[in-house]
């Protein structure tokens, strides 16, 4: 079985962050959510995969993923010149797939549920398609799936009065029939090809779309605070590894991992569950509280940060309490020696709340 992983789209709701990249490679734990799907789908055996690539930053993906070899696939990509949707994405790796069942995965959606028992049903299957359905609060904002007796009877994407909260997760388990009909697919509302309206036409026209609904964690990092409640999810079932070194008198509790040339300096204090990565210095009276992530090369002092994303290259050097954020790599809080006066220089579409 093949795989396909978009990693295109403008990442609008996520600004100032996808200013200078892609969505699908903004850290959650210290790894680009994209990498979870590539991991997810090795799992499951599907090593051959193609990454739909497109918008601002998209050489930064195949510099971080190069041929593959690193994460154990081989990788081919797939430009796509603008975001005309999921389908039409799907259907620019028609030859890409050839004859073969393949596996999507939405570069931004996170799930913590190994899939190989699902991927090894489809293969056995003569299902034209599979979906992976996911109770949610908020049905408005995804595709839905309506079921009689145990069947899909519609799916509909993100409808004002949605039938049933099942929202058809980001995880497409697919023929070679949907290109077909993707080809002859019109645009939405939204003017997108969308891949519910073609399940719906795959439906209509008597196919075999299976489904199983999850109840694990599964989540489609939309917004800033998808990904801080994604961060935290990831956190809480991390095995810590501990490779840092730490000074006398430091209070280390709960789960925390750090990497080599990391140092907590005496008087720090660390409150998993944690990450924090390579070559960072964790001064004296800092506090790191739970469900935090600091990236690579990052200066901490003085500071108290919970629930947060810090991404490499970061410098914190103030009595700051810094909570539910997102800092991008490269970015300094500092203490403005000279004049008692808060000095800023923002990128566009910068949030702060003072
Ligand atoms: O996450 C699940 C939901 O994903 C489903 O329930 C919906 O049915 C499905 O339409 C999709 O909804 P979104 O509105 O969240 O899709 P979004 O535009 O965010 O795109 C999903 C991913 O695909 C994202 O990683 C960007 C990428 N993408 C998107 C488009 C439209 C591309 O690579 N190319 C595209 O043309």
């Amino acid at each position: 079985m093949k795989g396909i992983i978009l990693h295109g789209g403008h990442g609008t709701r996520l600004r100032p962050l996808t200013h200078t990249g892609p969505k699908q490679l903004l850290p959650i734990a210290n790894k680009p959510m994209s990498q979870y799907c590539i991991e997810s789908m090795k799992e499951a055996g599907v090593t051959d995969i193609a990454i739909i690539i497109g918008g601002v930053g998209s050489n930064k993906v195949s510099e971080f993923y190069g041929n593959g070899e690193k994460f154990g696939v081989k990788i081919t990509y797939v430009k796509q010149d603008n975001p005309k949707g999921i389908a039409h994405a799907i259907g620019l790796c028609k030859d890409f797939i050839e004859n073969e069942k393949f596996l999507v995965f939405l570069g931004d959606n996170i799930i913590q549920k190994n899939i190989s028992n699902f991927s090894d049903e489809f293969l056995k299957s003569d299902y034209d398609a599979m979906i992976l359905l996911c109770e949610v609060d908020n049905p408005s904002r995804f595709g839905i799936a309506d079921i009689k007796n145990d069947k899909i009877i519609r799916i509909i994407e993100k409808p004002k009065d949605p039938p049933t909260n099942f929202a058809v997760t980001g995880i497409y388990f697919l023929t070679p029939k949907i290109f077909e009909i993707i080809e002859n697919l019109k645009p939405s509302w939204r003017d997108e090809l969308e891949i519910t309206d073609a399940l719906q036409i795959l439906l209509s026209k008597n196919n075999n779309i299976s489904y199983h609904l999850i109840t694990e964690y599964w989540k489609d990092t939309g917004t800033p605070e998808d990904i801080i409640h994604a961060n935290k999810s990831i956190l809480e079932n991390y095995v810590p590894v501990f490779n840092a070194k730490k000074e006398s008198g430091v209070v280390i509790t709960g789960d925390v991992s750090a990497g080599e040339g990391t140092i907590f300096k005496t008087g720090s204090k660390v409150n998993g569950p944690v990450i924090i990565g390579k070559d960072c210095i964790i001064e004296k009276n800092t506090v790191i509280n739970p469900n935090t992530s600091i990236g690579n090369n990052c200066i901490l002092s003085e500071c108290d940060i919970r629930n947060s994303i810090i991404m490499s290259n970061c410098e914190i050097q103030k009595d700051v309490k810094i909570r539910n954020s997102i800092i991008s790599s490269n970015s300094s809080i500092k203490q403005n020696e000279t004049i008692k006066e808060q000095v800023f220089l923002l990128g566009e579409g910068t949030k702060i709340f003072l």
